[in-house]
């Protein structure tokens, strides 16, 4: 089946973008979809008709709508551990029973989310100003993601997200917080990441040093409610989740409790309602109308296909400025795999290298390279119809006649000849003008992708965040991959912890290599 892809990707990959809109007048129209509230627009691709179709013939290859079922079903699809993959259950609001091992899950995530109701309402009602929510990864990217892309919505306590086991981190929030009226949140699945519960610990000192008692300060999030009570969190005040929420699909359940005490329970449920609404989108439309889907063919396309390596996601929204970083947690550790499910080598190559800023500042940065760098960047724009600040309006036009003409200039580019008559224009002539026209070419015909949204609401939002995790969820299926492990992460984290004593001087350094010795030496010497 890669076969056919890379004889598609072969003939498409000098195919000129413009001269695709030029042949087809509907161009634009076949080649978006609309799903919810969003408009996906991919026709300023190489894409045609026959790639797209040789694109789909992949999809269903790769058994994606079995797949899918198989996921919604509460099938172990996560085989490397033995797991369900069930994060949209969290957001099932109104939808009917799932089962796993032959048990509606249903009925506790029900009341899963009563609880974080009932805690979030509290902290609410309380003098809390300041909440700090300790976590990494999975742990720590959604909520903060969404804590700042929502903020308009924010009417709760204040919220801080602490991540880094770098003591600035923690130091550094905290010396903005009074200790008697902060409250920590310990968000871990695991309750074992040595990043989290090293700044839980210091918390805990910090309200200690301050003579607050530390009864009522703390909550915990985590699957694992025994470390959470040997820790010192009494069950009351732990939120659980099963093992089949994987940890950078987790913002949707107890990991969102920081979110839903800033915007309060019906601005969060209606965060659940916005994923749910786009689950039964990826559940029940056609393949080449599944937004989900098309996202993930066009990434294929230009990675697997055409060989971009990177992809880079450009949310013209200020508030969005944390979501490629999301993104990239989402995408490159679910995809980021060189072994199939079965245990062979991938044949292909892995999911992108995925990263960003947010529009406009982007493009007073690294925009030069996407339009003149020798390698290609397939650009992803995000983009929302209104913004929150209605009095500044203005401003907002312009975001979107950047983000517009960004995407236009991509594709166009600007030619010798153009760049040639600019130069004329400006008052030069014979090699001066030839040589500073060389350097105003654009070569244009570089791809992106634009998905437009009505207004960054908490439902929006979720449509958002669950388009992104299907299509991540696709990618991988037509990779034959697990998405839903991370065995990468392991071996860092093993010798970071035989290192530690090496570090502190406790042990000596004989069996480590050179350089890792080399710098030791060095530490020792300035420490
Ligand atoms: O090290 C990677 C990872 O396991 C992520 O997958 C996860 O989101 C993060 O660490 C935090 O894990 P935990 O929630 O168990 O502290």
């Amino acid at each position: 089946m890669w076969t056919a892809l890379k004889s598609a990707a072969e003939a498409g990959k000098t195919r000129s973008i413009t001269e695709l809109f030029d042949r087809d007048p509907d161009r634009a129209e076949a080649f978006s979809v609309t799903a919810c509230d969003m408009l996906f627009d991919y026709s300023k691709t190489q894409i045609d008709a026959a790639s797209l179709d040789t694109l789909i013939a992949l999809a269903k290859d790769a058994n994606v709508n079995a797949r899918r079922d198989a996921m919604f079903d509460g099938s172990q699809i996560n085989e490397t551990e033995g797991r369900a993959v069930l994060h949209t259950a969290l957001r099932n609001l109104d939808g009917g029973p799932i089962t796993v091992d032959g048990q509606d899950v249903m009925p506790d995530v029900l009341r899963g989310l009563s609880r974080m109701e009932a805690i979030a309402n509290d902290v609410r009602a309380s003098d809390i100003t300041d909440v700090v929510n300790i976590g990494i990864g999975g742990s720590d990217l959604g909520p903060a993601m969404a804590y700042l892309a929502l903020s308009p919505y924010r009417d709760g306590p204040r919220c801080h997200f602490v991540s880094n086991v770098d003591g600035a981190d923690i130091a550094d929030t905290l010396r903005g917080c009074r200790p008697d009226k902060t409250l920590f949140i310990v968000a871990s699945k695991t309750f074992t990441t040595i990043e989290t519960m090293t700044n839980a610990r210091t918390a805990r000192a910090w309200l200690t040093d301050h003579n607050v008692p530390t009864d009522g300060r703390f909550i915990a999030l985590s699957s694992n409610a025994d470390a959470a009570a040997d820790w010192g969190i009494p069950e009351d005040r732990v939120l659980g989740f099963e093992d089949w929420v994987g940890g950078r699909y987790s913002m949707w359940g107890p990991i969102g409790l920081s979110l839903m005490i800033a915007i309060g329970a019906d601005a969060f449920k209606a965060f659940l309602r916005g994923g749910q609404a786009m689950d039964r989108h990826f559940q029940s439309a056609a393949l080449h109308e599944n937004m989900p889907v098309l996202l993930a063919l066009v990434g294929i396309w230009h990675n697997q296909g055409l060989g971009h390596a990177t992809r880079a996601v450009l949310p013209y929204d200020n508030r969005l400025s944390r979501l490629p970083a999301y993104l990239q947690q989402l995408e490159m550790e679910s995809n980021g795999k060189s072994v199939a499910m079965d245990g062979s080598d991938l044949s292909v190559n892995s999911g992108p290298v995925v990263w960003g800023e947010p529009g406009t500042n982007g493009q007073h940065a690294f925009y030069q390279l996407i339009h003149q760098g020798t390698r290609v960047v397939p650009c992803e724009f995000i983009i929302a119809a209104n913004g929150h600040e209605e009095d500044l309006r203005h401003h907002h036009e312009l975001l979107i006649a950047n983000c517009l003409a960004q995407s236009e200039a991509l594709m166009r580019g600007r030619s010798l000849q153009e760049a040639r008559a600019l130069m004329a224009d400006a008052g030069l002539s014979g090699d001066e003008r030839e040589r500073q026209a060389r350097h105003r070419v654009f070569p244009g015909n570089r791809p992106s992708t634009t998905l437009m949204v009505p207004k960054v609401t908490p439902e929006i939002l979720g449509q958002i965040i669950a388009l992104y995790e299907h299509r991540v969820f696709v990618e991988g299926v037509i990779l034959g991959i697990n998405s839903f492990d991370q065995w990468g992460v392991e071996l860092g984290k093993e010798l970071a912890t035989s290192l530690g004593p090496l570090v502190s001087g406790d042990a000596p350094a004989d069996d480590k290599d050179a350089s890792t010795q080399g710098l030791l030496v060095y530490v020792k010497r300035f420490s």
